[in-house]
């Protein structure tokens, strides 16, 4: 077992308790937490290996809603993307950092979290994502949203900004450069927020904690 993924076997505040703390504060205050240059360097370098290694033909072109109308899709977002299984080690040791945090903010908040899905995505130049919520309250199990960035030395001049809004009315946002190493955290159903257009490319990770929306034999999340 390699030095990091031992790591993850240490007690979590051997390494994690503050920066967990500081996002569980930042979700009771604001609901949305900006942590920059926040992601811990093993993490990053998982990240960043994986990305590295992943092929181009491995990014899919990224639906809407879970009934996609691939013809209108691009008009809306033009990213690519491609799920992350744990099927390597660097996938795996993400997936047990975000379960880790999950855990954390289940004990601290009791938000229920049960599940995790999470995808690589990638915006080539000219692409964006217009302004939308990851789920409409009581329509999806999406609860809490997290984007990590992948990028090094962003400029103000790469577009690509993440714009929060902090509710439906909200026009002007909280602008998030998509600089390596920064995450965000929000609560899925409340924040409508868009990627405006990268004028490189620009890769992000991003995912999703769910609740467990089972009802008799319907079983939401499948896993
Ligand atoms: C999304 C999304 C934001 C970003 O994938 O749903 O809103 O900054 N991504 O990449
Ligand atoms: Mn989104």
């Amino acid at each position: 077992m390699n030095r990091d993924l031992l790591a993850l076997h240490q007690p979590l505040h051997v390494f994690e308790e503050s920066l967990f703390e500081n996002i569980v504060e930042d979700l009771v205050n604001k609901g949305f937490s900006i942590q920059k240059n926040g992601l811990p360097d093993f993490i990053l370098n998982a990240l960043a290996t994986c990305q590295e290694t992943l092929h181009h033909k491995e990014y899919k072109t990224a639906g809407i809603g879970r009934a996609d109308d691939f013809q209108h899709v691009s008009e809306v977002r033009g990213d690519t993307i491609c799920w992350i299984t744990g099927s390597s080690q660097e996938g795996a040791l993400w997936l047990a950092w975000c379960d880790a945090l999950k855990l954390y903010i289940n004990r601290t908040l009791f938000m229920g979290l049960f599940s995790f899905e999470s995808h690589f995505a990638c915006y080539e130049p000219g692409k964006f994502y217009k302004r939308h919520v990851d789920a409409f309250r009581g329509q999806s199990n999406r609860v809490l949203s997290l984007v990590a960035y992948l990028n090094e030395d962003w400029q103000p001049d790469d577009g690509g900004e993440l714009i929060l809004y902090r509710d439906e009315e909200d026009i002007r946002g909280i602008s998030v450069t998509p600089q390596l190493g920064t995450f965000v955290v929000f609560l899925s159903e409340q924040f409508p927020h868009e990627v405006l257009p990268a004028v490189r490319p620009r890769h992000s990770v991003a995912g999703w904690f769910r609740v467990n929306g089972s009802v008799n034999d319907n079983i939401d999340p499948p896993k």
